[in-house]
């Protein structure tokens, strides 16, 4: 068994004993995949999120909580929900790894919550279903995998009480981006659109895949928060018993259509008549889906978690930022537009974004940043209304 050299981090309020950085490295660079245990510092942003997103839904919640991370690490998740949310009773973290297992016992203790934490060396889907029963189930589980979500969707569903909330994370954002198509295909049962907007689909791919496994259950989910960054997807999903809900949740599930042609897009429901060509231009349309075409963030959820102090987050910043673009783009219409894209088509240069927006919203429509893309917008203007404003942009606004 190799000696785990340890260095001392801290995250939010918790100190984390985590694989030394100077010593698992790669040309020079820290490689988690390199440490006997994992922890990639780059996730923090991630975690944050989520102690700020646990903290909003217990307040809703009544009763001591029971989480889960069943895919923990060295526990940097399982031992920060325990240590900075009020109101965990208990927080079970597993991992396959042996050697992991010592290593989420210290940062329990270390923390001072190991009445609170349970940690079990198990496979996930094993520990999941070891609590699908009532009485034995969760209210919050964080699905935190290497690569899909999808191996470990069915059991966590399964361990989760009625209204409970399910995070999930997704890094493999090739398949999801339409770079690996037959993988996407495999992992998640949906054909991914590999353009422009590719994060929104990928990311509405991993959430109706979720949707797609609570259906079977008779429950329905609403997407309380979701998002993708860096090089992974997240989301945040609570599941409600009851077959209307589900009928509610199947409504959201559709199709994404795309002409590469001309640059036009829309969603169209699972059910609906699927167009076969372009309305504007008359070419073939792509498709991508099934996936999720509903909200991608639920309004309170986002005040709940805009209203809470960031002080003690290392990434205070970036999360302040992040939540004022997500705020802003949650009611807009599904897809985004990249300016460059755009110009490229239109063989023009590539017009300032503020100036775009203000345009749009001169014109009577909505449109704003979006957090898929540093360049691009959100607006329910029509695609030919997009386009006259960023071929006009140059001569008439700058
Ligand atoms: C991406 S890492 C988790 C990182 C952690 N959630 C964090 O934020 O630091 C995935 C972890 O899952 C563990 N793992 C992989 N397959 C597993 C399985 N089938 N059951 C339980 N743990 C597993 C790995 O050992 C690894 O620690
Ligand atoms: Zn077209």
């Amino acid at each position: 068994m190799a000696i785990l050299d340890i260095a001392k981090i801290t995250e939010g309020r918790t100190v984390l004993e985590v694989p030394n950085p100077s010593k698992y490295t790669f040309q020079g660079q820290y490689a988690p995949f390199k440490a006997p245990v994992f922890y990639n510092p780059r996730m923090e942003f991630s975690r944050d999120i989520a102690i700020l997103a646990l903290r909003s839904f217990t307040k809703t919640r009544k009763g001591p909580l029971h989480i889960c991370d069943p895919l923990g690490g060295l526990g940097a998740r399982g031992v920060r929900y325990a240590k900075e949310v009020e109101g965990i009773e208990k927080s079970v973290i597993g991992d396959l790894n042996h050697e992991a297992i010592p290593l989420i016992k210290r940062n329990a203790i270390l923390n001072g919550v190991e009445n609170l934490v349970e940690v079990v060396e198990k496979d996930a889907n094993l520990l999941l279903t070891e609590h699908a029963e009532p009485g034995g189930r969760f209210d919050f589980i964080d699905v935190d995998p290497f690569g899909p979500p999808t191996p470990f969707l069915d059991s966590a569903i399964r361990a989760l009480k009625n209204k409970g909330v399910l995070a999930i994370t997704a890094t493999d954002t090739a398949p999801l981006c339409g770079v690996h198509t037959k993988a996407c295909i495999r992992k998640y049962g949906a054909v991914p659109l590999h353009n422009e907007f590719c994060h929104e689909t990928g990311l509405r791919i991993m959430i109706g895949t979720l949707a797609r496994e609570v259906l079977k259950y008779d429950f329905g989910v609403d997407v309380l928060l979701s998002y993708s960054v860096d090089h992974y997807f997240r989301a945040y999903v609570r599941a409600t018993m009851g077959a209307k809900r589900g009928d509610l949740s199947a409504s959201k599930i559709g199709y994404l259509l795309y002409c590469p042609e001309c640059g036009w897009r829309g969603a169209v429901k699972l059910n609906s008549q699927i167009l076969c060509n372009c309305g504007v231009c008359g070419k073939p349309l792509r498709r991508g889906g099934p996936l999720w075409i509903g909200a991608l963030a639920d309004r309170d959820f986002l005040e709940a978690l805009s209203g809470q102090d960031l002080s003690e987050m290392n990434t205070k910043k970036r999360i302040s930022k992040f939540l004022t673009i997500l705020e802003a783009e949650k009611d807009m219409p599904v897809s985004y537009y990249v300016l460059d894209w755009i110009s490229s088509k239109l063989k023009c240069d590539v017009p300032a974004i503020g100036k775009v927006i203000q345009r749009l919203k001169e014109l009577g429509y909505d449109s704003g940043l979006t957090h898929f893309h540093p360049k691009a917008i959100k607006t329910n203007a029509p695609y030919e209304i997009i386009s006259d404003v960023v071929r006009e942009a140059k001569s008439r606004l700058q």
